[in-house]
């Protein structure tokens, strides 16, 4: 079966986390992409973290799926020439540079025109155009410039960062978006284009209710935050809400049995308006059913605390899986606090592809996430992340057509890494 991206080359120049999301989800769309590297280290992320001594470490592995890799030194004059013919024959190039890199290397987005008017061009960058353009940016310092850090987390304690990497993987998914829509204009246009996600943006984009909570400040207390129940004034800025739920309908984590022990025996719980009763009738609080207090979602607003801690004195008699099962019975929205380890395990998500168990030769078996989006028409086969310079020469040989003459100059040039011979030699 074919691909959505079939016949689509990416040169991608990314490294760590938010260009190479980008790029990978556009290999499991089917797109050909060939990931430079720096010859000897490569990405920095082969040698972070590593659990396994010289195998690539988990995180540049479940980042670089279904990527060929090719080992070049940007800097040699040879190298460069191989990057330019790179860049005359694929369609799309990603990278992710500190602001200006690729400018110092000789690669403007001018010369890139010249070198291939079809050619879409690809960044993320920490901010767009203003006063920190020129900033190097990693995933927190995203969280915290784009608005996420500032709202997360309780009101009495400092600002806290997420672990969804909403900064890196999130800004690489815009990127994605950014790249597919550009590869359709090119076909009426016949032209490439600039693509820039930056990470404040991407992270502002995804804290979009809280742009809109700043503004309704304007107007009034946010009823709906359970600051607003315990008498606390509102400043001049969206605080921050604790585990209050972002939208119309009040939500908070709730302990389940087993918390004395199990730091994930909780539920997310949402009193839902139109299963009001069926809470009520389940938690054995049929009173406020119709109770002026407790019946309409405004009178509960001021007693959000009171409610979820009545609600708590149920969730605390079951295990978070019984107590889904029942709230599920009545059609109540809840959530169980899964653990990393419970989600791995989770024979849903293996069956899906969403979580893929993937072979590896020096690491063996590992983990990894799958395509979340399901395509019926272009199914995403994850395939292990290439070695250091895995495909060097047939990159040179099938994809640029050099032929043997040529691959062994560029070898000799020391611009795919090695000892660059001496002249004596
Ligand atoms: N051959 C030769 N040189 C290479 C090379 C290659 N194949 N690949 C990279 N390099 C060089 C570059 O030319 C550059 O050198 P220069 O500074 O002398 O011009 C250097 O390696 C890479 O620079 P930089 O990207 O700034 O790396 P860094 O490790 O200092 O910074 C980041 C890392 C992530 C902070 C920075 O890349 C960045 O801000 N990126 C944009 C935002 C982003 O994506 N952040 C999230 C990352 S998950």
């Amino acid at each position: 079966m074919g691909k959505a991206l079939d016949g689509i080359r990416i040169l991608d120049f990314t490294h760590v986390q938010s260009g190479p999301t980008c790029t990978q989800l556009l290999a499991w769309l089917g797109a050909d992409v060939i990931k430079v590297e720096r010859p000897g280290t490569g990405d920095v992320t082969r040698g972070q973290l590593r659990d396994i001594p010289n195998a690539d470490s988990l995180y540049f592995t479940m980042l670089n799926h279904n990527k060929r890799s090719i080992t070049l030194d940007a800097k040699n004059a040879q190298g460069k020439d191989v990057l330019e013919a790179l860049m005359r024959t694929c369609d799309v190039m990603v990278e992710n540079f500190g602001p200006g890199v690729l400018d110092r290397m000789g690669f403007t987005w001018e010369r890139i025109q010249e070198l291939n008017p079809r050619m879409i061009y690809a960044s993320v960058k920490g901010f767009g155009p203003g006063p920190y353009e020129d900033c190097k940016v990693y995933e927190n310092v995203a969280q915290c410039t784009g608005g996420a850090a500032s709202t997360t987390g309780f009101r009495n304690g400092p600002p806290v960062v997420t672990g969804a990497q909403i900064g890196d993987s999130g800004t690489g998914l815009h990127l994605a978006l950014g790249i597919v829509a550009a590869i359709y204009q090119r076909v009426a246009t016949g032209r490439g284009q600039r693509v820039l996600a930056a990470m404040q943006d991407g992270v502002l984009n995804l804290c979009r209710v809280k742009l809109r909570d700043q503004q309704r400040l304007a107007h009034g207390p946010l009823t709906e935050y359970s600051q607003y129940g315990e008498g606390v004034a509102f400043g001049d800025a969206t605080p921050r809400a604790g585990n209050d739920s972002g939208g119309g309908q009040p939500g908070w984590i709730l302990k389940c049995k087993g918390w004395e022990s199990d730091p994930n025996a909780y539920i997310y719980f949402i009193t839902q308006a139109p299963v009001w009763a069926a809470i009520c009738k389940v938690i054995g609080q049929e009173d406020w059913i119709t109770h002026p207090d407790y019946a309409k979602p405004d009178a509960r607003l001021p007693r959000l605390k009171e409610i979820f801690a009545r609600i708590e004195q149920w969730t605390m008699t079951k295990t978070k899986f019984e107590a889904m099962d029942i709230l599920n019975e009545y059609d109540i929205p809840c959530g169980p606090i899964l653990s990393m380890k419970e989600i791995a395990e989770e024979k849903s998500l293996r069956e899906t592809g969403t979580i893929v168990e993937v072979d590896h030769p020096k690491r063996g078996k590992y983990l990894s996430v799958g395509l979340p989006v399901k395509l019926s028409d272009s199914p995403a086969d994850v395939v292990r992340s290439p070695l250091l310079g895995e495909h060097t020469e047939e990159i040179l040989r099938d994809v640029l057509r050099f032929d043997a003459k040529k691959i062994e100059e560029i070898k000799a040039s020391g611009a795919l890494g090695g000892a660059k011979p001496m002249a004596a030699e």
